[in-house]
């Protein structure tokens, strides 16, 4: 190892700091394992004082895996870069309700790490929330009628405005998904809740009034505030998070401030049950 990490987790529940480690230098196999296990044990781990270049960002995500392009939006030249940007000029940013990124896709990013160059003088922070304590937490009863269930989760109403002057999607389709409302997380063997509110439109099998209800259920008690942290940053905090079993939200309460960034994601599995 480079240096010798501490570990301060922010709640019992989710999300940890990580000081000692230095991201832009290479990493030993010791360091990536580390990292690897806290990331698996606090579900979101942060960095701070980060100065990583783009090529430096994108080496750090290829340490968990092979990386995943956006299926609507990147940066020129650097197509695994998703910029994350809101100014005074933003009428919206990315991100700003609870969801797990891209879950449209077959195969959703397994996890996402987002570098911010620019922060505002307050506000921006980010929500995390646990989803195996989502599962875990809901009745015997509850969990086995879910376990059976498979989710609609669809890109077009999020994705249409968004991003509708990138080239890109002038002829893409816009994905679409089924996964199950509960998936196994394919490292840990854990359940977690697979639904979320930016993507999730319906649950199969169910009358429209039948999933409304059920998803309503769902997303309200994805936000309980037990199963969250809350990241606030600073320049050059670097944020890695396990989308199989974790949703955040980034919170716009800084307009009209600057906060800058950019984010790699990483293939992830198909979900199953
Ligand atoms: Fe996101």
């Amino acid at each position: 190892m480079n240096l010798s990490p501490q570990v301060l987790p922010l709640t019992p529940n989710i999300g940890a700091e990580i000081d000692g480690i230095d991201l832009s230098a290479e990493l030993d196999a010791a360091t990536l394992r580390f990292i690897r296990q806290a990331l698996l044990k606090y579900l979101v781990i942060f960095f701070r004082d980060q100065v990583l270049t783009l090529e430096q960002h994108k080496d750090l995500g290829r340490c968990f895996g092979e990386l995943h392009v956006h299926p609507a939006a990147g940066l020129e030249g650097h197509p695994e870069i998703f910029v994350v940007h809101a100014d005074e000029q933003s009428t919206r940013i990315a991100g700003e309700d609870w969801h797990s990124d891209v879950s449209c896709d077959q195969n959703p990013p397994m996890a996402s790490v987002l570098h911010l160059h620019s922060v505002p003088d307050s506000g921006g922070d980010t929500l995390f929330a646990n989803m195996y304590a989502a599962f875990d937490t809901l009745s015997d009863h509850m969990q086995s009628f879910l376990s059976g269930l498979i989710a609609v989760h669809e890109s077009e109403h999020v994705y249409r405005d968004r991003y509708a002057q990138h080239a890109k999607m002038r002829d893409a389709a816009y994905p679409v998904a089924e996964h199950p409302v509960v998936r196994t997380h394919p490292e840990t063997g854990r359940k977690a809740l697979f639904v979320n509110s930016t993507f999730t439109t319906q649950i199969k099998g169910l009358s429209s009034d039948e999933s409304a209800v059920l998803l309503h259920f769902l997303f309200d008690h994805i936000q309980s505030p037990e199963f969250q942290c809350r990241f606030h940053w600073q320049r050059h905090s670097v944020a890695v998070w396990d989308n199989r079993c974790v949703q955040h939200y980034a919170l716009w309460d800084y307009f009209p401030q600057v906060r800058h960034g950019y984010r790699v994601t990483i293939k992830g599995d198909r979900p199953y049950c």
